[in-house]
C-alpha cells in the first residue's frame, strides 16, 4: 500500500493544477460526470476551495498526485466530503487508506466540526465500501434522492463519521428501531 499524504489545494497557485486534475477524468457517480474545464473554473469561483467555510486538499500516494478532496461547511457542526481519485488510481484501496486522513485533519484542524458527512450514489460500491471500511456509519438513504440525466432518480446515500467515536475509538450506532 503506497504511502498516503494530503497537502493543502492552494489558490491561485494550484488553480491550472486543479482545472486540469478535475477535466481530465471522468467521474461516474457525480451529477456532471464529465466536467469540463470551464466546470472546473466554476467550481473555483463558487469557492470550492477558499470559499467561505471550505477547503481542499490534494491527496498524495507516494509523493504522487492522485486526487482531490475538497470540504465544505467546515464552520458547522456537520461538515461534507466529496473525494475524487484519479481514473487510474481508484480500485487500489487509496480511497479507503484515504479516509482516516482526511477525518484527523478534519477534526484537527476546525474545532466546532462535531460530524464529517459524505453523500454517495447508490451504485457507488466503491465509495460505500469505503466508507464501511474507515468505520463510517450509513445514516441515511434517500429514495430518488439522485437524479440521473435521461434516467430514474437513484437513492443518495449518506455515512458519516462522529468526532466523539474518533476519538474513543468507538462507532455509534444508529438507532434505526426507536419509533414507540
Ligand atoms: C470512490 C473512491 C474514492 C473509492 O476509492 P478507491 O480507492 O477506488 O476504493 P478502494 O480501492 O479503497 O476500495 C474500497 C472498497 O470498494 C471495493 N471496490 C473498489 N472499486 C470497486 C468497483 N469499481 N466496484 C465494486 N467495488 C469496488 C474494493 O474492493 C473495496 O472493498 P473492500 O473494502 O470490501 O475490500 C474512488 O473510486 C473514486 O474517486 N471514484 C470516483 C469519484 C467518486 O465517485 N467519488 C465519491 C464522491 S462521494
Amino acid at each position: 500500500m503506497p504511502s498516503l499524504s494530503l497537502r493543502p489545494i492552494v489558490r491561485p497557485s494550484d488553480d491550472d493544477a486543479f482545472v486540469a486534475f478535475l477535466s481530465a477524468h471522468e467521474f461516474p457517480f457525480h451529477v456532471r460526470r464529465r466536467p469540463t474545464a470551464a466546470d472546473a473554473r466554476a467550481r473555483l469561483a463558487d469557492g470550492v476551495i477558499d470559499g467561505p467555510a471550505a477547503a481542499g486538499f490534494w491527496v498524495l500516494a507516494d509523493g504522487e498526485t492522485v486526487g482531490t478532496v475538497t470540504l465544505e461547511d467546515l464552520e458547522d457542526d456537520t461538515a461534507l466530503i466529496d473525494l475524487r481519485l484519479a481514473s487510474d488510481a481508484r480500485g487500489r484501496g487509496i480511497g479507503s487508506t484515504a479516509l482516516p486522513a482526511i477525518v484527523t485533519e478534519v477534526f484537527g484542524r476546525f474545532p466546532s466540526v462535531r460530524k464529517l458527512e459524505g453523500q454517495t450514489r447508490e451504485d457507488n460500491v466503491a465509495m460505500r465500501r469505503a466508507f464501511r471500511r474507515a468505520g463510517w456509519v450509513k445514516e441515511a438513504h434517500y429514495r430518488e434522492g439522485w437524479p440521473v440525466d435521461g434516467g430514474s432518480p437513484l437513492a443518495s446515500v449518506a455515512y458519516a463519521i462522529l468526532r466523539s467515536d474518533w476519538e474513543s475509538g468507538t462507532v455509534t450506532p444508529v438507532p434505526w428501531d426507536d419509533e414507540p
